[in-house]
């Protein structure tokens, strides 16, 4: 079965990262046929004024790829942007999509929304007010969601019933209409985010793409344009099915989903110190003040560590001894964290040993490799299409 799948160059790993992507990846590699690729193209959809470090991006997530065992004997490893047939065929890919499936893209609206979210968020934390995000969120989910146009009418009589100042409700509205916000992703290429998506699959005909529950609407466009291309000229594209990965159950330290925009997370290559010191403050079970508070392991998230980097037995001690006011946090945290560093530990020294040359050498192989493929895919593209072969 051939696979692709691909990742963008965002900045480090963290653990919901290797559990959700990297985990999956490794089981397929060692038997399927896998092409996983550095998206430089598709982060520059939405990162374009702040290209400064792309480069060291890639370079790190190649890295921190291989230092997880994604390993460039058996994967083929390549960079996007080095194998131009992707873009070839994402402008044919284009000629035939109709706007309209982009518009009603979920995850078109989907990325819009955490901008605007993550906009008013900060700003008003910026102001020094305290933000109940559930509140925020449905505030900008209503007046948005639904709708054709953002409803900022809406948003701002909102904000102003919190008590917040005319002056400062009307600066942040204008900067999201007419600011950077607004206008910051409303161009061509982050609208034909998934015709390029379509073209990275298509272009090596994979039958399967392991993704996130968060791409499924992007797989779907790339079913429904293989099905149009192969109708229009020549059936030449299977139709790729999505491989959903699971998303990983871990949280952040805070509790709440893990990003770095939250800064809540335990990146794969942190130092022993600042793993130590981020587990020791991770938050456990509310209700259990002291230590004989009996706990519910089930809503603490150490405890979700525990299942995935402890042993079991240690894990069904842990359990008991929280139910059962036998041990403490503190205890039960470094138990954890003397897992996680084991777990930890070899895939940091592996990093270690990876030098920028071979990270060249890894995707100038992978791009052969994968060009190859590719080539043949246009050759056959620009035939059925009746295009000039010169
Ligand atoms: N859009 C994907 C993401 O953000 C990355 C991606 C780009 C991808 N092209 C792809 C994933 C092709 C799978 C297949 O996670
Ligand atoms: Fe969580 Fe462990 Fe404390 Fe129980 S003992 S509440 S599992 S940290």
């Amino acid at each position: 079965m051939r696979i692709v799948s691909g990742m963008r160059p965002t900045g480090k790993l963290h653990l919901g990262h290797y559990l959700g992507v990297i985990k999956n990846w490794l089981e397929l590699q060692s038997s399927e046929e896998c092409f996983f690729f550095v998206a430089d193209w598709h982060a520059l959809t939405n990162r374009y004024t702040d290209t400064k470090d792309l480069k060291d991006n890639i370079k790190d997530l190649v890295r921190d790829w291989v230092a997880c065992g994604i390993d460039p004997t058996k994967s083929t490893i390549f960079l996007q942007s080095s194998v131009k047939e992707h873009a070839e065929l994402s402008l044919l890919f284009g000629m035939i999509t109709p706007k309209s499936w982009l518009e009603l893209n979920p995850s078109y609206k989907d990325l819009k929304f955490n901008l605007y979210f993550q906009y008013v968020r900060d700003f008003l934390l910026g102001k020094g007010i305290k933000v109940d995000e559930e509140l925020l969120k449905s505030t900008i989910h209503e007046a948005f969601y639904y709708k054709k146009e953002v409803d900022f009418e809406s948003i701002k009589s909102k904000l102003l019933d919190t008590g917040l100042k005319e002056e400062s409700v009307s600066d942040m509205i204008q900067n999201l209409t007419e600011g950077e916000i607004g206008k910051k992703i409303d161009t061509f290429g982050f609208f034909g985010y998934p015709v390029l998506m379509a073209s990275d699959i298509l272009v090596y005909k994979a039958e399967t793409v392991p993704v996130g529950e968060d791409q499924l609407p992007h797989v779907e466009i790339t079913r429904e344009i293989a099905r149009k291309f192969n109708r229009l000229y020549n059936e030449i594209f299977p139709l790729p099915k999505a491989l959903l990965t699971e998303t990983s159950k871990i949280l952040g330290i805070d509790g709440r989903k893990m990003s770095k925009s939250y800064n809540n997370a335990i990146y794969l290559f942190d130092t022993p110190e600042e793993l130590s010191k981020k587990v020791l403050s991770m938050k456990t079970d509310p209700q259990r003040v002291k230590k004989s508070d009996p706990g519910r392991p089930e809503v603490c998230n150490v405890y979700t560590y525990h299942t995935v980097f402890s042993s079991k037995e240690t894990v069904s001690s842990i359990y008991e001894g929280c139910k059962n006011a036998q041990i403490g946090c503190i205890e039960c945290k470094r138990t954890m964290l003397e897992n996680l560093e084991r777990f930890l530990e070899p895939v940091r020294e592996k990093r270690k040993s990876i030098s920028d040359d071979d990270i060249h050498r890894i995707l100038k192989s992978g791009k052969d490799r994968a060009q190859q493929i590719a080539k043949q895919t246009l050759e056959e593209v620009r035939n059925c299409m009746n295009l000039w072969q010169d």
